[in-house]
């Protein structure tokens, strides 16, 4: 037991965390040379592609230092906010934490979010500069800043190339050193961590657990305190980081385990897997975590509904932070309200759905949830602007707000508190790391969650020549001057389309997602005309028209056969044709491209 070490890797989105896991993997042999690839620990396709981690995902390897032979057991975890859970569960796995910061790059939001996640877990943390082969690498001034925010002394801080390997040797001796070995609580009672779950087609539910106390054998009768699920273990094993079956996992051990279980809402990411029937309590859990944003995702297809709560089900295994129930709308059929931490989230959980379970989805403009007071004394939460009652049964709408952590080269300050006042940010304070002339600033404000979710990360790469960056958590609720908006496309409300604006912002909103609009949908062969419209009611004789615009026709020329010029015919001709657009006009229902959903939430 004294020779397993527990630890993760933590850093800023691209800090090199998957490729110094690389150089780990093939210092302790773990996988052969032939295997290799980079960012081997990234597996999904969609984390190859896009060049970033979106799973955390564990791997045992075997290291002999000096005459010893040791367990390692990393998880590689992912960088960006919007998978900041896959993190803090990683942590609660582990005894020890790598804090990776790139010497090109310095400290940045997410590597002072994660150290924060660390250093509430109490593991022990090994702060770490990486990239020390580029030519433009400050390390020094790296270590300058790793010691102003983690504490510890210049000289605790090591220094490696996840690409050459430099210093890497050295990096597994110093957590072999540093972070301690599980405790040992083999007499204890079976106790295990449900830290991820995945949905095999052999295997059924596989969970990936941490064993606190006891040991977990083929055969053990389990039991998981949360859901009250029973079940026999199949198989145990470890992440190599494919599946290896092993004997047994031992206290301190991290591995999956096979249950065959095939009722996937059973099985909770952060419950305790313990002996049935052994009264064991239940291991501290993780926070709770709460959706930031809210979208409806329905099959294009309705019959593939059923389809699509499975592929639901089983991202939601894979996915701890995903949240979803049924929704029903008049215009899209059955599908889901679904919750995301953020629109990155959402899309990689919407490619997800196409490429793994090929279903084709419509999704619904994003929205963050509000808080409804209702004159009659009622409160309740929405989480789709068709569940906005009203106005008239309105007494008050709270917003969420978010705090916000913006760490910036101190030059580019002046724009992006301007950017901040804009989306009606509050400003708190700033802090400064590093030293006078080239140090950086980490500017604390608070938010409306609803002005961040759009496009404030794109505005701020922008406004800082993409040297800012930025993790956020929500806070609390305040009033807001919030009323719905319609979008009617050949005077059909599009349900989808509606979005929740503030009031003195809606007429520009409506202008400018009706001109995008304008932009976007395939002309018809009939005029099309697409409105904006406040709080539309059919049955109440619409709403109040903020903007509105008109796609002309599609000319076809029906003249152009004629050769002579007999008038009256070539009047018959065009009349023909009026009298069949508006035919068309009247049953043509205009397609509406996936693209028009997020581009009208995307401002310039
Ligand atoms: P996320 O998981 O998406 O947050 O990224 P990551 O932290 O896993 O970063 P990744 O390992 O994918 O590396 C990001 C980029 O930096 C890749 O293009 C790597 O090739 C490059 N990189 C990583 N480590 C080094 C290094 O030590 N030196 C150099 N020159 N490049 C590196």
């Amino acid at each position: 037991m004294n020779n397993i070490r527990n630890f993760c890797i933590i850093a800023h989105i691209d800090h090199g965390k998957s490729t110094l896991a690389d150089r780990l993997l093939e210092l302790t042999g773990t996988v052969s040379k032939r295997e290799m690839k980079d960012q081997l620990l990234d597996a999904m396709d969609l984390e190859r592609e896009r060049g970033i981690t979106i799973k955390l995902t564990p791997v045992r390897m075997d290291y002999k230092l000096q005459t010893t032979n040791y367990i390692l057991n990393l998880i590689d975890t992912p960088g960006h906010v919007d998978f900041t859970y896959e993190v803090s569960r990683s942590l609660a796995a582990c005894e020890g934490a790598v804090l990776l910061v790139d010497a090109t790059q310095g400290v940045q939001a997410q590597t002072i979010a994660n150290l924060y996640l660390a250093i509430e877990q109490g593991i022990a943390i090994i702060p770490v500069v990486n990239k020390i082969d580029l030519p433009n690498a400050e390390v020094e001034r790296t270590k300058k800043e790793i010691v102003r925010i983690v504490g510890c002394e210049e000289g605790e801080i090591l220094s490696v190339s996840g690409k050459t390997g430099a210093g890497v040797p050295k990096l597994i001796e110093e957590i072999i050193k540093r972070v301690p070995p599980p405790k040992i609580k083999e007499e204890e009672p079976l106790r295990a961590l449900i830290f991820d779950s995945q949905y095999d087609e052999y295997r059924g539910v596989v969970a990936y657990v941490r064993v606190v106390g006891g040991k977990l054998r083929p055969g053990t009768q389990i039991e998981m305190l949360g859901t009250g699920a029973k079940a026999e273990v199949l198989e145990v094993g470890y992440f190599k980081p494919k599946f290896v079956k092993s004997a047994e996992l031992a206290t301190g051990e991290i591995g999956y385990i096979a249950t065959g279980m095939k009722d996937i809402g059973k099985l909770k990411v952060g419950d305790t897997i313990a002996e049935k029937n052994s009264g064991a309590s239940p291991l501290p859990g993780y926070k709770d975590i709460k959706p930031m944003v809210y979208a409806g995702i329905f099959p294009k297809d309705g019959s593939e509904f059923e389809e699509l709560r499975e592929a639901m089900e089983k991202l939601k295994l894979n996915d701890a932070s995903l949240f979803f129930e049924p929704e029903h709308s008049e215009a899209l059929g059955f599908g889901f309200r679904t919750g995301f931490l953020g629109l990155l989230h959402l899309e990689i959980t919407l490619e997800r759905v196409k490429r793994e379970y090929n279903i084709e989805v419509i999704v619904t403009s994003p929205s963050v949830a509000y808080e409804i007071q209702k004159t009659n004394g009622e409160k309740i939460i929405i989480k789709s602007p068709q569940e906005l009652p009203d106005p008239s049964l309105v007494e008050k709408i709270l917003e969420p707000w978010i705090k916000v952590d913006i760490v910036t080269p101190r030059e580019y300050l002046g724009g992006i508190m301007q950017l901040a006042s804009g989306k009606r940010g509050v400003y708190k304070n700033t802090e400064y790391i590093g030293n006078e002339e080239n140090g950086r600033a980490i500017l604390h404000f608070e938010l409306p969650l609803a002005g961040v979710i759009t496009d404030f990360y794109d505005k701020l790469k922008s406004a800082s020549s993409g040297y800012a960056s930025l993790n956020y958590e929500l806070c609390d609720y305040r009033e807001a001057q919030i009323e719905r908006l319609d979008i009617l496309v050949s005077q059909e409300p599009i349900e989808a389309l509606s979005i929740i604006v503030y009031k003195d912002e809606a007429y520009a909103d409506g202008r400018r997602i009706v001109d995008k609009l304008k932009d976007i949908l395939p002309r018809q062969m009939f005029e099309v005309k697409i409105q904006a419209a406040l709080n539309y009611q059919s049955d109440k004789g619409g709403g109040k028209i903020v903007a509105s615009s008109r796609i002309p026709a599609m000319r076809k020329d029906v003249l152009a056969k004629m050769s002579g010029g007999d008038v009256t015919r070539k009047q018959k001709l065009l009349k023909k044709q009026k009298e069949g657009k508006k035919k068309m006009a009247s049953m043509g229902k205009v397609d509406i491209p996936q693209e028009a959903f997020t581009a009208i939430l995307k401002r310039d």
